[in-house]
Parts: structure tokens; sequence; C-alpha cells
């Protein structure tokens, strides 16, 4: 368990890439393939923060692409059996302060209808539904299309993160 005072973000790299991959297979059920995720590690345009246990395994993940002035998170993701304590809200916030600070003035993010867990997370985090992808899934779930605008160079909900 990692106490509230120890969550501390950090920027993933291509170090990171078994780690996240671990992770994704865990919480995302295998999301991105080992090449996806190398891009995301890599390019410029893309942010990954992560938080690791007090022992040093990565428990938590949050990426986003950078386009123009729009932050577009792509994934979020806590271990299991870390989930519930305050991580996934803070490496948001983490990534949600990086891109701001590279000139990202709002947030978007997809979100499928059924997943209950995501959406009180990202309400909880300030998001709100702008638009409904109907059928957007392949098990034929909609998509729900969620927003939120950042304060510019520094989200002051994030001061004790990083
Ligand atoms: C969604 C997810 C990232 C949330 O991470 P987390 O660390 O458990 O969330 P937090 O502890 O920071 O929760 C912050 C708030 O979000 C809301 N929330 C979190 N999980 C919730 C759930 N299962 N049901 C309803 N609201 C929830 C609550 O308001 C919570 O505050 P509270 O605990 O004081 O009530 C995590 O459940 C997860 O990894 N899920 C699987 C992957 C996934 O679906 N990712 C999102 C789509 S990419």
């Amino acid at each position: 368990m990692v106490g509230e005072a120890a969550i501390t973000s950090r920027k993933l790299g291509v170090d990171d890439l078994p780690a996240c991959l671990q992770l994704d297979r865990l919480a995302l059920k295998g999301l991105w393939t080992r090449e996806q995720w190398e891009r995301e590690l890599s390019d410029e345009s893309r942010v990954v923060m992560g938080v690791d246990a007090e022992g040093g395994a990565l428990i938590a993940f949050a990426s986003a692409w950078l386009v123009v002035d729009e932050l577009q998170i792509t994934a979020v993701a806590v271990d299991p059996i870390h989930q519930r304590c305050g991580i996934g809200a803070r490496v948001l916030q983490a990534l949600i302060k990086q891109g701001a600070a590279r000139g990202a003035l709002s947030a978007s993010l997809e979100v499928a209808s059924m997943n209950a867990a995501a959406r009180g997370f990202y309400a909880h985090c300030g998001f709100f539904t702008t638009g409904r992808r109907a059928g957007y899934y392949a098990n034929g779930d909609d998509a729900l299309l969620l927003s939120r605008t950042l304060e510019t160079g520094r989200d002051t909900r994030t001061d004790q993160t990083e």
C-alpha cells in the first residue's frame, strides 16, 4: 500500500516499457502492443506519467498525446490492489500538469459508457460529458466524450504531486 504522502509521479520513458506492458495487461487487459508502448514512451508529442510503489514496482500510469493546445488522454490505469487510494487522481493530475506546462488549454478523452468506475473517476477529476459515439467499441458499447479546461501553465490541484 502507498501512503498518500508517498504518492510521487514521474515521467516514464523507454526504460519503463516492460513495467508499462505488465501493468497494461493487469489493469487494461492489454490495451497496447509493445510497439505501441514504445511509441508512447519515446515520441516527443506524447506524455506518460507513472507512480511507483515504495518497493519500486510501477503501480499506475496516465498517458496522453499533446495535439496543439489539447491534451488527448489515452489511458489511465492503477494496479487493482492499489485502486481507490487516490493514486489514479494523483497520476492524472501530474499528467495534466505536464500538459498545461507544455501549452495545453484543455484535456479530452473517450470512456466506455459501461465503465462506471472510470466515469466516476473522471467526474471526480473535473471532466464533464460533451458527446457520445454510439456503438463505438467492438462490444457495441457507446463512447462518451469527456472534456475539461486546464489552468494555463499550472494546475492548482497538483501542488503536492511530482
Ligand atoms: C479508473 C481508475 C484509473 C481509478 O483509479 P483509482 O486510483 O482507483 O482512483 P482514485 O482512488 O484516485 O479515485 C478518485 C475518485 O474517483 C472516483 N472513483 C474511483 N473509482 C471509482 C469507482 N470504482 N466507482 C465510482 N467512483 C470511483 C471516486 O470519486 C474517487 O474518490 P473517493 O475514493 O474519495 O470516493 C482505476 O479504477 C483503474 O485503473 N481502472 C481500470 C482501468 C480503466 O478503466 N481506466 C480508465 C479508462 S482508460
